[in-house]
């Protein structure tokens, strides 16, 4: 699997996963570990800033999420942002010692879920245009390309906007 790390692994050898790893609401205490998180998986330019985290933190309507480990560490987080119609989904990242553990798609599924729960029509996410394996993994859990954004994320970095309408069982 292709790295995205942006950071030095924090080497979490001795934490597990409770099983299940059940998602749950971040509190505004949460915000150093899960920048923390946000540093580990994404390259300076694609981050949110820690100021975006703890506006999402404080925001009525934002939901930020998260999975802890056995020791308290962060390690998948993401930010739901219900706008008129739509769930923005940002910043979906999974702790670099954790992937491919279904974390990932578990966020994803809950994503779906509040979008739904909340009345919207679809779930909305930016995905940068250099990942190919990252747009087929959401083209795997349903989500379809519907605009290229050139220079999205600095010059020369292009990001297609993706689009997952919920089914008629959703
Ligand atoms: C995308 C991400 C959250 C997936 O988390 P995860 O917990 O590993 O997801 P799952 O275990 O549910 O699914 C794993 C699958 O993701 C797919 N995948 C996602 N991103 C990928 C990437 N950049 N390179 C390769 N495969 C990727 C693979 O198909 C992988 O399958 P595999 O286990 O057979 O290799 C994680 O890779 C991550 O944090 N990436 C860096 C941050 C990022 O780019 N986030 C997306 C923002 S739009």
């Amino acid at each position: 699997m292709q790295s995205t790390t942006a950071g030095p692994s924090l080497g979490l050898q001795f934490a597990s996963l409770p099983r299940p790893a059940i998602p749950r609401r971040a509190e505004r205490d949460d915000l150093a570990r899960l920048f923390e998180l946000e540093r580990l998986c994404f390259e300076e330019e694609r981050r949110d800033s820690k100021e975006a985290w703890r506006y999402s933190l404080s925001h009525q309507r934002h939901e930020v999420w998260l999975i802890d480990s056995s020791d308290g560490t962060v390690v998948a987080s993401m930010i739901l942002r219900p706008q008129r119609r739509v769930l923005v989904l940002f910043s979906l990242a999974c702790h670099p010692d954790f992937r491919s553990q279904g974390l990932g798609r578990t966020l994803l599924a809950l994503a779906l879920r509040r979008t739904s729960d909340l009345g919207l029509s679809e779930t909305v996410l930016e995905v940068a245009a250099d990942q190919p394996e990252l747009l087929a993994w959401y083209q795997r859990h349903g989500f379809q390309t519907r605009r290229h954004l050139p220079d999205y994320y600095h010059p020369g970095h292009h990001a297609w906007r993706m689009h997952r309408p919920l089914g008629d069982h959703e």
